[in-house]
Formats: C-alpha cells, sequence, structure tokens
C-alpha cells in the first residue's frame, strides 16, 4: 500500500482516531484494495481484517507442520536411498512453509507461542487431511500428487493476496509444492508401471486419497461462512467451488497417463459446461474429521505436543545464544 495515502502508522486505530478520521482510514484501505495495491504490516486495516488473516495464516501454518507426521511415517521405510533423500527434504520443505507463515502472521502482531498454544489446546485447526493415515508406500505418492496439487490450487491465487507478507511467502511456497506434485506423480508413475502388486497399491492409495482432496477446498460456497468477506478484501481471489472445479479439471487427464483410475463413477466431461462433472461428496465425514473423529486426529496432536515438549531445549539453547550474542555485540560495540 503507498504511504501516500495514510497518516503515521503508528496512530492508534481503534482509541484515540474519531470516528471521521476511521472513516477516511478505512476508504484509503478499500481504494488501495480495490486498486490491487498491496496492504502492508504497518499499514492502517481493519480490525476485521488483520483478525481474518491471523486466523487463516496460523491455520495454514499449522497444516504445514501437521502434514509432516504423515509422511515422515515413511522416511525410514522408503524403498531406496534416492527416495528417502527426496522423501527427507519434501518434509523438511514442510516445515519450512511453517515457518514462514508463523513469521507471517507474526508481521500482524500475533504471537507465535500464543498460535502454537491455541494448535495444541484444539482452539485453531489444521487441514482435516492430515488426519487420514498412510497405511502404504504408494500413500506418499498420492498424497504429493492429490493433496500437494490440492495445496497448489489453492494457493497459486494466494500469491497475490492483498496482505503483503501473505502473498510472498506464498510465492515461495508455491515453487517448492511444485516440485513435491512431480515428485508425487513420478513416484506414482513407477509404481503403476510396476508390477501388477505395485499398480494395485497405487490405485487402491488414489482410491483413498481422492475425496478428501476434493474436501481441501472447503464446504460448497452455498455454506462457507467467511468466503464473501475474504473475496471483498482480495484474500481469497476464487471460491471453494470455483478451485475445486478446477482441481478436478487438471486431475482427471493426469489420472489418464497414469493409468490409474479416479474412484468416482459420476466422472465425466460436460462439454457444454467445458468441465468435468463429478460426484457428490460426502459432507458428513468431512464435518466429522473437522470436529475431531478422524482417524488419526488424536494421534497428531499427541505426537505434536510431544514434539514441541521435547524441542524446548533447543528453543532454551538458541534463547540463550541470541542473548549471549547481543551481549557480545553491545561489549565491543
Ligand atoms: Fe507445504
Ligand atoms: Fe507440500
Amino acid at each position: 500500500m503507498a504511504t501516500a495515502h495514510q497518516p503515521p502508522s503508528t496512530a492508534p486505530h481503534h482509541t484515540a482516531a474519531g470516528a471521521a478520521d476511521t472513516a477516511a482510514l478505512e476508504s484509503a484501505f478499500d481504494a488501495a484494495v480495490a486498486a490491487d495495491e498491496r496492504i502492508e504490516p504497518r499499514d492502517w486495516m481493519p480490525d476485521a481484517y488483520r483478525s481474518t488473516l491471523v486466523r487463516q495464516m496460523a491455520q495454514h501454518a499449522h497444516s504445514e507442520i501437521i502434514g509432516m507426521q504423515p509422511e515422515a511415517n515413511w522416511i525410514t521405510r522408503a524403498p531406496s536411498l534416492r527416495r528417502k533423500a527426496i522423501l527427507m527434504a519434501k518434509v523438511q520443505d514442510e516445515a519450512g512453509h511453517g515457518l514462514y507463515l508463523y513469521s507471517a502472521a507474526e508481521t500482524l502482531g500475533a504471537s507465535r507461542d500464543d498460535l502454537l498454544d491455541k494448535l495444541h489446546s484444539g482452539r485453531q485447526k489444521y487441514s482435516s487431511i492430515f488426519n487420514y493415515p498412510t497405511l502404504t508406500w504408494a500413500d506418499v505418492g498420492a498424497i504429493g500428487w492429490l493433496v500437494d496439487g490440492a495445496a497448489i490450487t489453492n494457493q497459486v491465487p494466494l500469491c497475490r493476496c492483498s496482505y503483503g507478507p501473505y502473498a510472498r511467502a506464498m510465492v515461495r511456497v508455491c515453487k517448492e509444492e511444485s516440485f513435491h506434485q512431480r515428485q508425487g506423480y513420478e513416484l506414482l508413475l513407477a509404481l503403476s508401471r510396476g508390477t501388477p502388486a505395485q499398480h494395485a497399491m497405487a490405485q487402491d492409495a488414489v482410491d483413498r486419497w481422492w475425496w478428501p482432496s476434493l474436501m481441501m477446498f472447503g464446504p460448497p460456497d452455498a455454506e462457507s461462512s467467511h468466503s464473501e468477506q475474504s473475496m471483498t478484501w482480495k484474500i481469497k481471489r476464487h471460491s471453494n467451488d470455483e478451485l475445486r472445479q478446477r482441481f478436478v479439471d487438471i486431475c482427471v487427464p493426469q489420472a489418464e497417463s497414469l493409468g490409474l483410475t479416479l474412484p468416482d463413477p459420476d466422472l465425466r466431461w460436460n462439454e457444454e459446461r467445458g468441465h468435468h462433472d463429478f460426484g457428490a461428496i460426502d459432507w458428513t465425514e468431512f464435518w466429522s474429521v473437522l470436529k475431531g473423529n478422524g482417524p488419526c486426529n488424536e494421534q497428531r496432536i499427541t505426537q505434536r505436543r510431544r514434539a514441541h515438549e521435547e524441542g524446548a531445549w533447543v528453543r532454551e539453547a538458541a534463547a540463550a545464544y541470541a542473548t549471549k550474542n547481543s551481549e557480545r555485540k553491545e561489549a565491543t560495540a
């Protein structure tokens, strides 16, 4: 957001400023968003915009770090050194994505400790997709192809999100996600062209991950509570249903070249619409997993809490090192 049309950024935005000032700030904000300018951390913004972004970025960050678990489950059992190295790099990338996003949330005044506390106590959510188990090695491929693929479809438009730090974090995240998606595709292709047992394993993984991946785009537009406001604020650029359709259209030809089928008898090209029609999604399953009744909800959060506790000494050591360093700098200054 250009600085020309805003007062000093330190002005308290909901206390001293009078109603007229607030209205002026608000219309400057609206104009900046309408003109596709970026809102930066020190710009004035409505409280609801700030809290929506903090909630969304936190939920996104939580998903990145919880998402490390289902795949990390396979690192020690990867079938070759090459596959193990690739999977380790991928899981490590997801930790990095979490860090970019927690940092982006901090630019709006959120505290990382507080966000993690909310994750650990169940007050903030992460993507429900990670509450499904990874039963075979082929799941690593299906997650890369479908789950990371759905994430890219969701996140590419976020590179143009009105909030600068979030948009910029997404540019880097999307580049890494496309590597994740390709490694999944390549892994599934190898299995699909392998022995009949390997082909069957790949097909079974796709059968289990297809529908949960479609649910990743969130409830249908008619039932999506935050969508409209987020679209006006240009945090969100496309509706859940639009993105889901885009994802289905991308996946159908890819499944064909993989030599695998998608588990939906109603899936067919609709010439008139220029899109694929697809079957009804089981939203009762979605809501049930979201409420905590998925196969792995408890396991994921227990493991996350334990990892946090076991990492306490690392945080303490890092803080002690930072203090020592700044003291040293002060002494030599
Ligand atoms: Fe990621
Ligand atoms: Fe990823």
